[in-house]
Parts: structure tokens; sequence; C-alpha cells
């Protein structure tokens, strides 16, 4: 038997709910993984809301976890009872205690990782990984604009686009989530919710714009991440914290030759190579500092509902976790 977190309708965070199934045993391929930590990303509140339809009900959420092998099935290689496995699924059923997942997803952690660090920041990882580095090529010297830096996403791309050698322009919610976006390296703050961020990002860059905005904040923040760009600038739009983006005319990209991207991080990640890839360059990136695992806030499995509201209320510290 093992715990689970699931929903049976959309909703609020009230309808994430424990239960209780039954567990077989791993099949052809897969391993059993006694989990030790749940990632919570904002991509499960999209999934919980109905946002997005991709989960079929019911339905265990969650697409990020921390455990360790307890069991192969038959054909499995490469991993062994005991090994510390971190997985990203985009079939979801995360929020359990215990899993067989196709062992062709999971990595190996590296020791200096801890299971709840690596829990909250993994997926982040991987995300700024595509960011940076396919999505767009960063250049050192460029300006760029990334919102919500003081996020999850958001601290472990500051940290690794200004260690790049690019000029930050961040974006925060609070005085106190400022301090943190600068901590992890953004050279200006801007506080969106009192000043308009396409006139501060002209300010600040002598009338040019930036060369790219990251921006998955969505609905409040689009117009003025376009208004935001320079002569050929990229808007990289890879999220929605504050709702889904109205159609627009692509007229609007033509005054200065811009160009958008609506990237998803399975798309990068979809085959074993690119897996290991990715996987590779963060655990490096992690552990020559220039981004730090997230510290989480951490919550029994049971409070995933709690977990939720903390994130859609801006609260989070960076991350959560949820520990079966
Ligand atoms: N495309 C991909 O493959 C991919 C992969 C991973 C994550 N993402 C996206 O990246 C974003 C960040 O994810 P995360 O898990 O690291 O979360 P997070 O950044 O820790 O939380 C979202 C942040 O967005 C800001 N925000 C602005 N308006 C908001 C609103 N109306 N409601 C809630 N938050 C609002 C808040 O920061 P302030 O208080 O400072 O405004 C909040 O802390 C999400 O949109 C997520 O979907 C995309």
């Amino acid at each position: 038997m093992t715990r689970i977190i699931q929903i049976t309708e959309h909703g609020g965070p009230e309808v994430l709910q424990p239960a209780t199934i039954h567990l077989p045993a791993p099949g052809p391929g897969e391993i059993r993984i006694g989990q030790t930590a749940v990632g919570v990303n904002y991509h499960d509140v999209y999934v919980r809301s109905g946002l997005y339809r991709t989960l079929a009900l019911p339905g265990v959420p969650g697409i990020e976890a921390v455990g360790v092998v307890e069991a192969c099935g038959p054909g499995v290689t490469g991993f062994v009872p005991g090994d510390r496995i971190a997985y990203v699924n985009a079939q979801y059923g995360c929020y359990v205690q215990a899993r067989n997942l196709p062992a062709a997803l999971a990595v190996k952690l590296p020791d200096a990782i801890s299971d709840a660090g690596a829990a909250a920041s993994f997926m982040k990882a991987l995300t700024v990984c595509m960011l940076i580095r396919r999505v767009r090529h960063l250049e050192a010297g460029e300006t760029v604009l990334v919102h919500a830096a003081a996020g999850g996403v958001g601290q472990l791309l500051t940290s690794w686009a200004s260690h790049l050698g690019a000029h930050v322009i961040g974006t925060a919610g609070s005085e106190e989530k400022s301090v943190i976006a600068r901590a992890h390296g953004a050279s200006d703050v801007i506080l969106y919710k009192q000043e308009d961020v396409a006139v501060r990002v002209m300010e600040i860059t002598g009338g040019e714009g930036v060369a790219a905005a990251y921006d998955a904040v969505g609905a409040d923040t689009f117009q003025g991440s376009l208004a935001s760009l320079a002569f050929e600038g990229h808007l990289v739009f890879y999220g929605q914290a504050s709702g889904p983006v109205d159609a627009f005319a692509s007229a609007m990209l033509a005054g200065k030759s811009l160009s958008i991207t609506r990237p998803i991080i399975f798309h990068y990640t979809r085959t074993r190579a690119m897996l290991e890839e990715m996987a590779a360059a963060c655990f490096e990136a992690f552990e020559k500092g220039i981004i730090k695992p997230i510290i989480p806030l951490e919550l029994p499995l049971e409070e995933a509902a709690r977990a939720h509201e903390v994130l859609e209320a801006r609260q989070s510290p960076g991350g959560i976790v949820l520990i079966p």
C-alpha cells in the first residue's frame, strides 16, 4: 500500500485529497522508488485548477520527486536498490509515498545535494538550463529582464545568467523579494506592482531595451515584456503564474523585429540523451556554486493543499517540498 494525494475534480487547493492505494511490483523497465521529497511546482497549480487539462481524473498530480530505489523490474540496467535518484515526469503521479517509474526517467543524485534541496531545485534548474542554453544562448554583456526574480525558477535563472556575465534586471512583488533577487545577482530590481516595467527598463537601459525578457508571470506582464525589448529582442514566454495571456497580433512583433518562444521543459528532455546532458549541466552548475539548491519550505505530503495555498499566495521562499 502507498499513501497518495489525488484530485477527482478541478478546483481550489481543497480538491487535493489524501488516499491509499495498492502498489504492484515494478514492471519491465521500471524501478520502485521510496520517495523522500516531492517538489511542488507552479505547473501543479495549473493542473489542479484545470487551466491545464493534461491529467486524467481521478489522478495524482506532481511532476518531480526524489527518492531511493527500492526494487528493479525486469530488464532494468544502470540502477540498483539503494541508489538516490531524482526525476521529472510529464505523466504526473509524483504526490505519493512510493511509486513505480520508468527507469529511463531517473538520474542519480550527487551526494552533495540534499533530498529536499534536489526536489525543490532539479526541475527548476533544468528549466533554466533550457532557457539560457537551448531556447537562446545567453551572451556575456547583454541585458535581460527576469520576471519574478525571487521565485523558484527566477532565483536560479538570475544566478546563472549573472554568472555568465549578463546584466539582469529583475522584477519582484515586494521589497523583501527585491533583496532576494539582488542577492542572486540582479543588478536592478523593478517593483512591478508599483512601477511600470517598460518605462523603468527604458530608463535603466538608456532607451535601448533588453535583448531578452524571461516571462513566466503571463497575463499581468506580457505586454510590458514586449514593450521592454530592444530591436531583435526575444520574449521567452515560459509560464503564466498570473493567468493566461490573451491572443495577440503578430504585427506587434514587427515594430522592432521581435521574436517570441513558448518553451516547455519536457520537450527539451524528451530523449534519454537530452535528459542526461541537461542533468549533467545542472549538477555541474550546482557543484561549482553557479546556482545554489533552493532551501524549501518542507510540509508533510498530506498538507499538499496548504503547499498550493502558500505558492498561490506568493509566499513561497522559492520552493516547497512535500515529505511523504
Ligand atoms: N515552461 C516550462 O517548462 C516551465 C518549467 C518550470 C516552471 N515554469 C514556470 O515558471 C514559473 C515559476 O515557477 P516556480 O514553480 O518557480 O514558481 P515561483 O516563481 O516560486 O512562484 C511564482 C511567482 O510568480 C510571481 N507572481 C506574479 N503574479 C502572480 C500571481 N498573480 N499569482 C502567483 N504568483 C505570481 C510571484 O512572485 P512575486 O511575488 O515576486 O511577484 C510568485 O512567487 C511558473 O509560471 C511556472 O509555470 C515553466
